[in-house]
């Protein structure tokens, strides 16, 4: 039984009649048992998960398109298209099994309508309708960054409200969660995310030529050759945005200084082709370095900013991080660090539902449900490739010209 509001009248009706009625709103009520089907095609990898409302992950399926985009540099939105369709079928199937339901057992189907790429949120939300007819199921539509933002949750009892900080290939953002759908962005990338660069400088400096490093994402392979540094600071760097009393960031000034460093020791060792330079570790130590000293430095003047508007609660000051580069335990360390200075809780959720994923989608929608939330019927328009997140507040951040010393963290390497 559904109740169906958003009609002049609130109505109890039958799941079989809901199908009839237009512009109405469905409303799921909370059960523990409650499964939702979370489905995610926003970038460049297609998640599927059902996860029930005690939030046990009752099954999961993840098809990764991230290494092949990679070889060609970027990714290609027609291929990502391409291979979302080809594997959306199948990656529903697997999760159902592994769940060990059918598609008529599921309460609702969850689906991420916004921000990312069109073509390849569109083979979601279009599986996503016509699963939804086939089986008269409600569909849930999710905010792919709230749900980065939100998963946390799942795994950790963490209060509204609280600090996220969301760090990918695709976004940089730094936002108070003040409840399920209320969100305020006191930051945003200016140019590039950290992922994004991560993975380009991974590709040009061709650490996929390193038999370790050739499965891993430009991030990880970055993390893992840092580790073998024997002088991270052969290499200098500019802190980028250092006068700016803001909460933005900026990564495309490094990356080009990066370019620099490479192109001069490549020049130096007439490394041609296929052949790496030496200093390699230290190149990469320098620039993870530089990116977790940027990020620390916004952080925070978020933690300031927040303070200072009671955004947060006194004794229970929480920071999740999230998103695919939170899987970098060097950066997670330095917010850790930044945290415990600030008398803050940094929290990171599992790295397995960092990355992009079709958990978070389910558990945004049980949040959803939680609260009681009203799910209109979407179409292809509820598609918003750019949807921002938030009330954005990054002018009034930046008119409390918040000093904060630029972060240093060579004692990290001591
Ligand atoms: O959240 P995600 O799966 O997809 C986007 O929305 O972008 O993040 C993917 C990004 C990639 O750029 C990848 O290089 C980065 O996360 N990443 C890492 C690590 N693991 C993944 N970056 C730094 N260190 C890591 N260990
Ligand atoms: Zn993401």
């Amino acid at each position: 039984m559904y109740l169906l509001t958003g009609c002049p009248k609130r109505v109890k009706i039958t799941l079989k009649g809901f199908s009839k009625l237009k512009n109405c709103y469905r409303h799921l009520s909370y059960d523990p048992n409650v499964t939702i089907l979370g489905i995610e095609t926003s970038c460049d990898d297609t998640g599927c998960a059902v996860v029930d409302g005690k939030a046990n992950v009752l099954g999961e399926s993840l098809f990764s398109q991230n290494m092949l985009h990679l070889r060609y540099g970027g990714i290609n939105p027609l291929v990502a298209r391409d291979l979302h369709r080809d594997n959306i079928e199948f990656a529903v199937k697997q999760t159902l099994e592994k769940s060990k339901l059918n598609a008529s057992n599921i309460d609702a189907i969850a689906v991420t309508t916004k921000p990312g790429l069109l073509i390849s949120l569109q083979i979601g939300v279009k599986y996503a309708k016509y699963l939804a007819k086939s089986y008269n199921k409600p569909i849930i539509p999710v905010h792919h960054m709230e749900a980065h933002a939100l998963v946390a949750r799942m795994f950790y009892d963490i209060e509204f409200p609280f600090l996220a900080l969301l760090i990918s290939g695709g976004h940089c953002l730094l936002t108070v969660v003040k409840d399920v759908d209320n969100f305020l962005l006191l930051g945003n990338t200016l140019d590039n995310a950290p992922g994004e660069v991560l993975d380009k400088a991974a590709r040009r400096m061709k650490l996929r030529n390193i038999p370790a490093y050739s499965e891993l994402v430009g991030g990880k392979a970055i993390e893992e050759a840092a580790k073998c540094a024997k002088n991270p600071e052969l290499f200098a760097f500019p802190t980028p945005l250092v006068k700016s009393r803001d909460c933005n960031f900026s990564f495309s000034g490094i990356k080009e200084v990066l370019m620099k460093h490479l192109v001069r020791k490549e020049k130096e060792h007439n490394a041609v082709g296929d052949e790496i330079i030496p200093e390699i570790n230290d190149l990469c130590a320098a620039f993870q370095l530089i990116i977790a000293e940027h990020i620390s430095h916004r952080v925070q003047r978020a933690v300031l900013f927040c303070t200072k508007n009671q955004f947060l609660k006194e004794d229970n000051k929480n920071i999740v991080v999230s998103g695919g580069v939170a899987c970098n335990d060097f950066i997670f360390k330095t917010l850790q660090n930044v945290g415990m200075q600030w008398n803050c809780n940094v929290i990171r959720p599992p790295p397995k539902v960092c990355t992009d994923n079709g958990v978070m989608i389910a558990w945004n929608a049980i949040e959803k449900i939680k609260k009681q939330y009203q799910f209109p019927d979407i179409t292809l328009d509820s598609i918003d490739p750019k949807a921002p997140l938030g009330v954005n507040i990054t002018d009034k951040v930046k008119k409390a010209n918040i000093y904060v010393k630029a972060t240093r963290l060579k004692d990290m390497f001591n």
